[in-house]
């Protein structure tokens, strides 16, 4: 089976057909993820919390990245594959960007990459898609300015923040990006938003009126109850069945239940008696 491309993608926002996207890390979630039918796949740097256990996305590596998007690589038959540029990893210069860019093509074996920013990332994403790398923008909330945002806050709530993710979504699309995700913004604004806008739009937090929506697969699944933002709607509830099969395992072990007989291996023939110790 092949791969989605941007022109596949670009085709589901003109035949009115939701795109869905999710995050993976690993090539067992990448398998998994495909085989449910997704469109796109996403090694988000949320990977720097959810996998490294960071507080915010910012100690992310290029390097780190580009491993964790060449294993997810290994699992995609059908989605396509879209890497997240970390901080610091494009904002220095387009040169910058280009190189990073590459790396996640190269190394990585990405399609797409994503960047966050508006205006002030449109010449990065210029200068990448000149060279032949399509192009994700983020817009809205963007996890990477969290210090300057003062948290992880809603975006655009006010005229004045209304206008400027308008803005940026507009400056990535001029600059080349070929679809867009929006997070963290009301709903009303991700709809005007969305219809200004001639590339798909992904929405995280943004209302349901988005081109196709994204969630960290973590948070669909489950993984840790105790995080409840109010933009996650859990599929399942995977925290407790990981652990109660893993303190099953254990109280079986403890007990001399695991391994059984059917686990065990039997010797071809009967044994040879030879005393050698
Ligand atoms: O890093 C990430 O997972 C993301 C999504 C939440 C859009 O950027």
């Amino acid at each position: 089976m092949k791969r989605l491309t941007v022109l596949d993608l670009q085709k589901k926002k003109a035949d009115n057909e939701k795109i869905v996207m999710v995050t993976a890390y690993d090539y067992t979630m990448a398998r998994l993820v495909d085989k449910a039918g997704v469109d796109m796949v996403l090694v988000g740097d949320s990977l720097g919390m959810v996998v490294q256990g960071h507080e915010d996305t910012l100690p992310v590596t290029v390097d780190e990245m580009a491993y964790h998007c060449r294993c997810v690589s290994r699992g995609l038959q059908r989605a396509h594959l879209v890497a997240d540029l970390p901080f610091m990893s494009y904002q220095m210069s387009a040169e910058q960007a280009l190189k990073t860019g590459a790396k996640m093509m190269q190394r990585g074996r990405a399609q797409s990459v994503k960047l966050e920013g508006g205006e002030r990332s449109a010449e990065a994403i210029r200068r990448l898609v000149e060279a032949g790398v399509p192009v994700v923008g983020h817009v809205g909330l963007t996890p990477q300015s969290v210090h300057a945002m003062g948290g992880f806050k809603v975006q655009g709530r006010t005229d004045e923040g209304a206008d400027a993710v308008m803005k940026d979504a507009l400056a990535v699309v001029d600059a080349g990006a070929f679809c867009v995700v929006v997070e963290g913004v009301p709903a009303g604004l991700a709809s005007e938003l969305s219809a200004a806008v001639s590339v798909p739009t992904i929405g995280i937090g943004a209302g349901p009126s988005m081109d196709g929506q994204v969630l960290v697969c973590n948070d669909l699944l489950g993984m840790d109850l105790s995080f409840r933002p109010k933009f996650v709607k859990r599929y399942a509830q995977l925290q407790d069945t990981i652990i109660e099969a893993v303190g099953t395992y254990a109280s079986e072990v403890r007990a001399g239940d695991f391994p059984g007989p059917e686990h065990c291996f039997t010797r071809k023939g009967p044994r040879r008696i030879t005393k050698v110790y």
